[in-house]
């Protein structure tokens, strides 16, 4: 039997204790010994796509099924497109029409989107239902499944509408990365270079060093990425669980990359591209501000490079930028804030960005007309 590393979510000690594992490893998805024990009944509503079905879903309700779990499946629409409350609802009408109950769970089988519409179904279906996280690309394994964050985009504004619903178990299978088209691999890296940046600059090290084995899906390299990166972000939610501070840290580069996603129409851009261009901005607004430096930047501009991400925004006005970043989750008292830079490994946030030098990030972070 291949090697399990577990990671646990640590979120309020008794009575109510909301904590979890997560599992990563090879072959989970047969692994009905880890997710029985989160189901609390012989039924359960599988939510996936159009893309992750073909390649994944029989497995899982076979291996259900020989443990005579009744499964049925949602399957919706592929695509960023589609994280909104259309697709959300096309839940609602399958978990009514199967006359689901409070004890009928939700697995979300598939990417960030799959996860984050299920989890907004699980969260307000009944007012409540369990919800179980089987993440399928490497952005969903390193970054979405963990922490409870769940919602749908508004066309206004990305995530703008969702809530905190953490799952009973989260279950990586990294076979599942073989099917990953390489772009999609690449967008998930820009997440796992983020906790490298905020929260540990020898991981940072590290992944400058095993970059060439992670884009070859080096098995050893992998599972060691992505168990670091849920370590980061495990510790960081239960310090932080409902971002009134340091949770906000796991946003560096969003402020921009949401903008870029919103302007560009959600799908054009993928998330991780989007992050990744914005990460640069962040860094050159921080060296702006001489919290980093330019060999900083370089460095950093570099490992994007190398993994194949873009490092420059699309040319939008800056004032298109603004507008975009003004429905942003963390402006407070209309103010925009920002993630930036002390040095690799450690990160702030910031409410007081000059817009002399906000704009000047703006002009210079953008690609060529
Ligand atoms: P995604 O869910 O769109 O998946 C990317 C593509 O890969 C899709 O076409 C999908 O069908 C396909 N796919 C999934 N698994 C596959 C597999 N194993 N083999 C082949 N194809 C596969 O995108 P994503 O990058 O996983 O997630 C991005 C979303 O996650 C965004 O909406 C973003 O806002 C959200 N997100 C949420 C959080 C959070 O904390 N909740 C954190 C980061 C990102
Ligand atoms: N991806 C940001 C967060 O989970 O807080």
């Amino acid at each position: 039997m291949n090697a399990i590393e577990s990671v646990n979510v640590a979120l309020d000690a008794a009575p109510e204790n909301r904590g979890y594992t997560i599992h990563i490893g090879q072959g989970l998805l047969s692994r009905m010994d880890l997710l029985l024990p989160h189901l609390p009944g012989k039924k359960a509503a599988i939510v996936t796509n159009t893309t992750v079905a073909p390649l994944y879903l029989e497995k899982l309700r076979t291996a259900l099924a020989a443990h005579q779990v009744e499964t049925f499946a949602i399957i919706l629409p592929d695509g960023e497109q589609y994280k909104n409350r259309e697709t959300l609802n096309l839940i609602f009408d399958a978990l009514l029409e199967h006359r689901c109950e409070r004890k009928t769970p939700l697995i979300a089988l598939g990417g960030g989107v799959i996860g984050d519409l299920t989890g907004f179904a699980a969260a307000t279906y009944l007012r409540g239902v369990p919800f179980i996280q089987i993440p399928t690309t490497l952005l969903s394994q390193v970054d979405s499944s963990v922490g409870g964050k769940t919602g749908i985009n508004h066309p206004l504004g990305k995530n703008m509408i969702g809530a905190f619903y953490q799952p009973r178990l989260v279950l990586t299978d990294t076979t599942t990365l073989a099917t990953l088209p390489d772009r999609e691999l690449r967008a998930g890296m820009a997440e796992v270079i983020k906790y490298g940046l905020i929260h540990d600059a020898a991981f940072f090290d590290w992944l400058e060093h095993h970059i060439k084995q992670l884009l070859a899906r080096d098995s050893t390299a992998m599972n060691y990425a992505i168990r670091r990166s849920c370590e980061v972000k495990a510790e960081i939610v239960s310090l932080d669980e409902r971002e009134n501070g340091l949770r906000a840290l796991l946003n560096l580069g969003h402020t921009f990359g949401h903008a870029i996603e919103n302007a560009m129409g959600y799908g054009s851009w993928l998330h991780g591209e989007a992050v990744a261009a914005g990460t640069l901005m962040a860094a050159d607004l921080s060296r702006r501000l001489q919290r980093i430096t330019l060999r900083d930047v370089d460095r950093i501009r570099c490992l994007f490079e190398n993994t194949g991400l873009p490092v420059k925004g699309p040319r939008l006005s800056p004032d298109r930028y603004l507008e975009s970043m003004q429905l942003d989750k963390k402006v407070k008292d209309g103010a925009i804030r920002f993630i930036l830079l002390d040095r690799i490994g450690k990160a702030s946030l910031d409410d007081a960005v000059p817009a002399p030098l906000l704009l000047e990030t703006l002009s210079a972070c953008v690609a060529d007309a």
